[in-house]
């Protein structure tokens, strides 16, 4: 018996990093997975390699017709929806000088509105049945970045977002819930990227190496067992939370 038996999930940003991971772990636990991304070629790989407990749809997050057609998909396909997990996302490095509005509009139409649009659907449907939304914040929501200020922004826009969510289905008394999870530095496409656009990629590397006290380099798992167990009924009582998964970081 899995832990996600009976579980439906669509996972945007799946054909990568912490989405595929999560993907590949809440089907292993008996979910029902559709990958929706913008990145065909991987999403389609992802879903393959799945096997038959997973499929693929194109979503552009900030697009709503391009949502609206996701989510029909997902309940085509598997009869029903009852697990959203909002990874897809972007990081542009840039401070409150050198980023440009069109960075700023980029980072929120992604990571906010994108994360917004998929709650307010996950919401509408899930609200008769129930089911468990796991938005991906960041410790970079939890404090400032002097180099991230659209990225920090938008992470702290989407805690708070959950909260509001949570809050909203509780009161109703709608068995929905909606939890972030906010890692660490955890190793993945967009890390690399992020390091490789540096002026000096070597020592942006050294100093982030020193943000987690554990001193162990995060992998996309240890955030997929999070999401896990946020998407699973053992974490029935947890609604409204910020799960931090980040080695220590946050406890300084
Ligand atoms: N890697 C980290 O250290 C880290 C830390 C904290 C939070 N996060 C968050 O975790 C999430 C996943 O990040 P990751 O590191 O796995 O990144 P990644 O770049 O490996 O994967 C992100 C995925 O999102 C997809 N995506 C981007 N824009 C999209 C759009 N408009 N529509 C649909 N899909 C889109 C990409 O195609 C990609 O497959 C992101 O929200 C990120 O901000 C990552």
């Amino acid at each position: 018996m899995g832990r996600c038996d009976g579980k439906v999930a669509l996972v945007t940003g799946g054909a990568s990093g912490i989405g595929a991971a999560s993907a590949r772990m809440l089907a292993a636990q008996g979910a029902q997975v559709m990958i929706a991304d913008r990145d065909t070629a991987n999403g389609k790989a992802v879903a393959a390699e799945i096997g038959s407990n997973a499929a693929f749809v194109a979503l552009d997050v900030a697009s709503q017709d391009s949502w609206d057609a996701a989510v029909a998909a997902t309940i085509t396909a598997f009869g029903g929806w009852n697990v959203l997990v909002n990874c897809a996302g972007i990081l542009r490095h840039g401070s409150i000088e050198s980023e440009t509005m069109d960075d700023w509009r980029q980072t929120m139409e992604v990571n906010v509105k994108g994360t917004w649009r998929g709650c307010k659907l996950a919401v509408a449907h899930m609200k008769a049945g129930g089911g468990s939304i796991v938005n991906l914040s960041s410790i970079a929501g939890i404090e400032g970045g002097a180099d991230l200020c659209a990225y920090s922004t938008s992470k702290g826009a989407v805690r708070l977002l959950t909260k509001s969510v949570a809050l909203y289905c509780a009161e109703r008394g709608w068995q929905v819930r909606c939890n972030s999870v906010n890692p660490g530095i955890i190793e993945t496409p967009m890390l690399e990227t992020y390091f490789a656009e540096r002026d000096d990629p070597q020592a942006e590397r050294e100093a982030w190496d020193r943000v987690m006290p554990l001193g162990i380099r995060g992998e996309p798992e240890d955030i997929g067992h999070m999401i896990v167990y946020l998407a699973c009924d053992e974490s029935r009582l947890v609604t409204g939370a910020e799960m931090v998964v980040d080695g220590g970081a946050m406890a300084r």
